[in-house]
Formats: C-alpha cells, sequence, structure tokens
C-alpha cells in the first residue's frame, strides 16, 4: 500500500478531538470523515479539523471505499456495535478503552474482525506513553532486575460526561473507566504473563448523588510470575489528573509521573487557561503540561496502527487485550462485592462488571 490510508473518526468530543490533534502528525493518515449523531456536531468538528465529510448516520460514513479504517470514541456501551458494523464493512478498527461492556461482546468483536479480516487495535495509549516506554525499556534491559512490585494510578476529580456516570451506559465507575488503563499498563510491562488472581476495595465515597458506580478503588494483581501490581483509582481527585507508575525490582527501583513529572509549575495570581486534564482552579500554583497529547503517547499509537495496517502486521495492542482487562476488570468487580481474592481465569455471564459488587 503506497496510498495514504484512509480514516473515519466515530465520535466528535473530548477524545475524538484528541485522536484528531494526534492523527495531524501521522504522515502516513488522513482523516477523510467523520460521524457523529448529534445534529452539527460533526460539522463543526469537520471544519475545526479540515475534514472533507461529515455524516450523522455511521453507514454513510462506512460506505465511503477510501476509508480504510476507523477510529471509535463513542460511549462504552456503543463499541460493540460499532466495531461489528465497521468490520462487517470491512474497516480496520481502533476502539477506545475499555473494549466494550461484558465478555460475550468481546468475543464477538475479536470474531468479527477476525472474519472479515481486518484488525482490531484495543487502545490503550499507556504502552506508547513516551516516559513509560523508558520505564519499560530499563525494565527490559535489566536494569531494575527482576520485577517485584509494580505500581499505577490514574487519578482526577470525576468525568466529563454523563455517559461515564450512569453505570447502564459505562458497566461501571473508576475501575471501568481508569483501572482497565492500569491493567493493560501491567500486563503490557509484565510481558503479558499471565493474571492468577485480582482484589480489589471499591467505594461511591463522594459522587453517589451522581451515580452508582465506584469513585474510587484499589486493585490488586497477582501475575503467574509472582509480580504483584497495584493499581490505584479514583474521581475525587482534586487538582488536575495524575497519572504516575512505580517498579520495584530486585536491582532498582524507577518512578515515573506522566503530568505533574512533565509540567512546568506555575504560579499565576489570575490562574491559567489551560493547565492540565480537569485542573479545576488554577489561580495560585498549578501543573502546566505541554505537548499533553504526545507525553500520553496518542500520535505515537495512532501511528503505530495506521503502519500496521498498511504494512499488515499486528497491533502492539489487540482485541485480545482489551478482552484480558475487561476479564480482570469483571473479576476486580467480583473481589470488592465478595470480599475475596478472585483466581483467573475468570468467567462470568454478567452484562456488566458493576453488576458483580452491587448485588441485587
Ligand atoms: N484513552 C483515554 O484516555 C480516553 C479518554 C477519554 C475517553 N476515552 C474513551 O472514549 C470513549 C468516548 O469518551 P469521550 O470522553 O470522548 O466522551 P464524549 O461524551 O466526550 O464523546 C462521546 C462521543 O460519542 C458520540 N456518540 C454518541 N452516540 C453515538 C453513536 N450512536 N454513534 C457514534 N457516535 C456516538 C457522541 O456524539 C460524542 O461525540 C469512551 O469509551 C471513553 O472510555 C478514552
Amino acid at each position: 500500500m503506497d496510498d495514504k490510508i484512509g480514516v473515519g473518526l466515530i465520535g466528535s468530543q473530548f477524545i475524538s478531538t484528541i485522536h484528531a490533534e494526534a492523527l495531524r502528525s501521522v504522515a502516513d493518515a488522513q482523516i477523510l470523515a467523520v460521524m457523529s449523531p448529534t445534529s452539527g456536531h460533526a460539522r463543526d468538528f469537520a471544519g475545526k479539523y479540515n475534514i472533507p465529510n461529515h455524516f450523522t448516520a455511521l453507514d454513510q460514513m462506512l460506505a465511503m471505499d477510501d476509508i480504510d479504517m476507523v477510529v471509535i470514541g463513542a460511549p462504552n456501551f456503543l463499541h460493540c456495535d460499532l466495531t461489528l458494523r465497521a468490520a462487517t464493512a470491512g474497516k480496520h478498527v481502533v476502539v477506545e478503552k475499555p473494549l466494550c461492556m461484558n465478555l460475550a461482546e468481546a468475543d464477538r468483536m475479536i470474531e468479527a474482525c477476525k472474519r472479515a479480516n481486518v484488525k482490531l487495535m484495543y487502545a490503550e495509549e499507556l504502552c506508547f506513553t513516551p516516559k513509560y516506554v523508558r520505564l519499560k525499556a530499563l525494565l527490559d534491559e535489566g536494569a531494575l532486575g527482576k520485577p517485584v512490585l509494580l505500581k499505577q494510578s490514574e487519578k482526577h476529580d470525576g468525568p466529563h460526561a454523563d455517559h461515564f456516570w450512569d453505570v447502564e451506559r459505562s458497566g461501571g465507575g473508576v475501575t471501568m473507566d481508569m483501572g482497565c488503563h492500569a491493567i493493560e499498563f501491567f500486563r503490557w510491562l509484565n510481558g503479558r504473563t499471565a493474571i492468577t488472581s485480582v482484589y480489589a476495595q471499591m467505594s461511591t465515597s463522594v459522587h453517589a448523588a451522581k451515580t452508582k458506580g465506584d469513585d474510587n478503588a484499589i486493585i490488586i494483581l497477582e501475575f503467574e510470575n509472582g509480580v504483584i501490581a497495584v493499581a490505584e483509582e479514583s474521581w475525587t481527585k482534586l487538582g488536575g489528573m495524575d497519572d504516575r507508575a512505580e517498579i520495584l525490582g530486585s536491582e532498582g527501583v524507577a518512578y515515573a509521573d506522566v503530568l505533574q513529572g512533565n509540567s512546568i509549575q506555575t504560579y499565576s495570581r489570575r490562574g491559567v487557561g489551560y493547565a492540565v486534564e480537569k485542573a479545576g482552579i488554577t489561580a495560585g500554583w498549578s501543573f502546566t503540561m505541554y505537548e499533553e497529547i504526545w507525553n500520553y503517547g496518542f500520535p505515537q499509537e495512532l501511528e503505530h496502527f495506521v503502519q500496521c495496517v498498511k504494512h499488515d502486521t499486528k497491533p502492539l495492542v489487540t482485541g485480545e487485550d482489551g478482552r484480558a482487562v475487561l476479564e480482570a476488570i469483571f473479576a476486580a468487580y467480583e473481589s470488592a462485592g465478595t470480599g475475596r481474592k478472585v483466581p483467573l481465569p475468570f468467567a462470568t455471564d454478567a452484562d456488566k462488571p458493576y453488576k458483580l459488587w452491587k448485588r441485587p
């Protein structure tokens, strides 16, 4: 394939803006269309990013022959249906995290993409975040010895859109929304060794009026090679997004802080126009990010997938990885529901993770 890879974006709000910004620096890609169901949104988005086509109906976008791949930036409960429709139309698929709502959906998505001979990438940008890529390289070269304890956490004061708070559309709270990042991060760092158990503690501590989902969670994973991993996730942490990781090894230790550790420490009496995702009030001291999208690895992630499509290679993070993450998420909610450590493999026909925690 010599031509540019034609891209169709599904969604036009928060993450799709990041996708569009990120794709600007992917030389082999061209965004040919954007689709969003709300009247006017796709048109405005197309105007802003100079995209030649915009649609409110997905099938119209999928009918465009020049589109090779789609990037799904729609709410969780739509991921499965949108993937199935894109695969049936012969488009390669990048789907945002979490992969989908349940394990049966995950199986259908993986199967549909296989049958249609299209690639499915599970969009976990932490596997492309430059600081975390370097962290993994330290581990891989042996500088830290044998890994013993991995930690990762993402924290902010809660999502920006209704569907995240509604467990019927999201499937769960912060464990589903941000725990998914930590779980795939640990699997990637640990050479995709199998997870053998999950223990989790969850609460709805601040946002009970807004959601039935968990807004704070601690998740402990055990891996087959003896590594223990601890994820801390919060929707109640003020002062902007936090994303940090730690590796404790037999020969060393490393700490990586993606946002505060890379930011400009700023004092402003009047406040900063934009400091970092979900910064809140910025008068006084704040952590002002630069190149936030690059520091998170989004252009690198989409560049990778475009090259996979172009050269027919396997994505670094697949639908199967997304399914493994979802299995651990279900196990985490089961653990929080029962108070017990849950062994993996974990099978469940629950349609949404939160239901294993909030039992009737
Ligand atoms: N990787 C990350 O760090 C990250 C960050 C934020 C969101 N996300 C994920 O991205 C997805 C979208 O989140 P968001 O923050 O952009 O939400 P958002 O509410 O800002 O945007 C959602 C978009 O989905 C569109 N949409 C709604 N129904 C649709 C349909 N039937 N078909 C096509 N599009 C439809 C909406 O019009 C809107 O444009 C979620 O799954 C979320 O978990 C990932």
